[in-house]
């Protein structure tokens, strides 16, 4: 009797335990639309199965012609998708459409009564994109936490599932007052008790050149991922996972569509709209036309803090010439600056080599290595651009010429892989990417001291160490080689 009263209380407390993970899953699933917003996971694996992507490539024929070597620099010069235009002096109001303006407006410190937070990393894109151009990286990390729970009975059963901390797994850095700081739960005095276990840093990202890779057709990357070696017997088993990410200004924004993701290091974006308006909510605390609702403080709400109050119906500055995605509904950025912040990367300069290194027997020796023991599996070499003329971004954006049929060496195939330094947090790829990171593009490498995505490697050598799972072949071809070999293939590393 006893036992059986047990087992039917058990039962209960199963069931009653069931129906609040799921519904806890379910929540966070489906009553929000699938979101592009890199703060606020989508759990939901269905939407890489059910989003659509375009096909994007256009025939060439009968005028085919060669791609070219793609534009590169590290000398605040456009590429010439724009002009460069003249310089902008410090408190002026300059009109977006050169380099010189939409850097200018990149680099422009926002305050409190612009918008800014209430909880936020900082102040301009160029105080985390700025070495050793504007556009380019820095030191700066992020942090991102969240737990696992165990999905009971969604298909397939069983698994780990990751939960954002409250409020989405990005843990602002700073905050206009110390009330609605910030922190990795837990964070008693204010009621969170949770842990937040699974959490990590996470390096800023080089944006020059990414007006190229925005520009490269999903059916390329899709077509990188199935060449990459996939044999059993000796195990070299390299699986490069492309991910479908909302396009967030895509119209109307009910019909959710998609494209390969390329951008940041769990690839969560396609376009370089979609992810300036996410950082400028993310970053700065600035609500635009794609991200209208503010963030909360690991899910209070901020509005006493709120110098602007979150008003998501005021209108747009300019809404005769309505771009892509216009709702008409700015929030904080009236001027649309996130129209400028993607104009500005799209026009800016591949990261260039160190052509006096390169030029060494070392380099030259360290790349032929690089290529034979298998790295440029994963850190593709080069990639040529859609012609210009294809429709991308979900018909928003036309590759114009300065960007189209161009080569690009990004040392990158932009697609997720497991190396065995994955945080476990889900973005926008689904659970099937907890463990997986972004190949680290390699253009631009010699710029950083703080390496891989947590940036906890501090030298190239331990940088390669780290590399394991599906890279595991490849890493142990390196130790195969010598130690002068060794040091070649880094001086490689180094040129670029
Ligand atoms: C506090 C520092 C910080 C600020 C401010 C910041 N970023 Fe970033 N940025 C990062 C970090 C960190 C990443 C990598 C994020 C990730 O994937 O986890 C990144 C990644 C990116 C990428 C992806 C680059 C690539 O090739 O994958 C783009 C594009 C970008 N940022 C644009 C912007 C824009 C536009 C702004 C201003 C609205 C901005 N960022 C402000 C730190 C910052
Ligand atoms: C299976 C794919 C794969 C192979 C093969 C591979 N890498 Fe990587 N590499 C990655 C991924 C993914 C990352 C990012 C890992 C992270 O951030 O946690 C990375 C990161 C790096 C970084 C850090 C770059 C940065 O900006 O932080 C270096 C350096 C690097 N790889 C060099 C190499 C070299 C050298 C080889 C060959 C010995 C190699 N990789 C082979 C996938 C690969």
């Amino acid at each position: 009797m006893n036992c059986l009263k047990t087992l039917i209380i058990g039962m209960v407390v199963l069931l009653f335990l069931a129906a609040t993970v799921s519904n806890r899953i379910v929540s966070s699933q489906s009553t929000k639309p699938p979101t592009g917003q890199a703060n606020v996971a989508t759990n939901d694996d269905s939407v890489q199965e059910n989003c659509p992507i375009d096909d994007e490539v256009i025939a060439c024929w009968p005028r085919c012609f060669e791609p070219t070597e793609a534009p590169t620099g590290f000398d605040n010069k456009t590429n010439d998708f724009i002009p460069q235009g003249d310089r902008i002096e410090a408190c002026a109001t300059p009109t977006p459409g050169t380099f010189e303006a939409d850097k200018f407006i990149f680099s422009k410190v926002d305050e409190i009564e612009d918008g800014l937070g209430p909880v936020y990393n900082a102040q301009s894109c160029r105080e985390c994109h700025q070495n050793p151009v504007t556009g380019a990286i820095s030191q700066i990390t992020e942090l991102r936490a969240g737990h696992i729970i165990e999905r009971l009975c969604r298909t397939p059963c069983g698994g780990p599932v990751f939960v954002d901390a409250p409020g989405g797994s990005l843990i602002q850095h700073r905050a206009v007052d110390p009330k609605i700081q910030e922190r990795v739960p837990p964070l008693f005095s204010a009621g969170l008790s949770r842990p937040e276990p699974v959490n990590a840093t996470r390096t800023s990202l080089n944006t020059l050149g990414d007006g190229f890779v925005e520009a490269i057709a999903n059916d390329t990357l899709l077509w990188i991922a199935a060449s990459q070696p996939d044999d059993e017997a000796s195990g070299h088993l390299v699986h490069g996972q492309p991910i479908n990410v909302p396009i967030e200004e895509a119209s109307p924004k009910s019909d959710v569509r998609c494209r390969v993701g390329r951008f940041g290091h769990k690839d969560q974006h396609a376009s370089l709209l979609s992810f300036s308006g996410d950082a400028y909510l993310n970053e700065i605390g600035i609500t635009n036309r794609l991200f209208l609702t503010e963030n909360t403080s690991l899910g209070r709400p901020v509005n006493d803090f709120d110098a602007v109050p979150n008003d998501e119906t005021i209108k747009c500055d300019d809404t005769s010439n309505p771009p892509p995605g216009q709702n008409d509904f700015c929030g904080e950025d009236p001027e649309r600056d996130i129209d400028t912040f993607a104009e500005f990367m799209r026009a800016t300069k591949a990261p260039a080599r160190d052509m006096d290194i390169a030029a060494t027997e070392d380099a030259q020796k360290g790349e032929e290595f690089f290529n034979k023991i298998g790295c440029a599996v994963c850190h593709v070499p080069s990639i040529t651009t859609a012609l210009p003329g294809t429709v991308i971004n979900a018909g928003t954006f036309v590759v114009p010429d300065a960007l189209g049929n161009k080569i690009i060496h990004p040392f990158g195939d932009f697609l997720m892989h497991d190396i065995g330094t994955g945080d476990g947090i889900v973005q926008n790829g689904g659970q099937t990417t907890r463990l997986k990171v972004r190949t680290a593009p390699l253009w631009g490498v010699r710029t950083r001291t703080l390496l891989m995505h947590d940036g906890l490697s501090l030298t190239f050598m331990d940088a390669i160490e780290r590399h394991a799972v599906e890279a595991e072949i490849v890493r142990q071809n390196f130790e195969g080689l010598s130690p002068d070999e060794q040091r070649q293939l880094i001086i490689f590393l180094e040129s670029l």
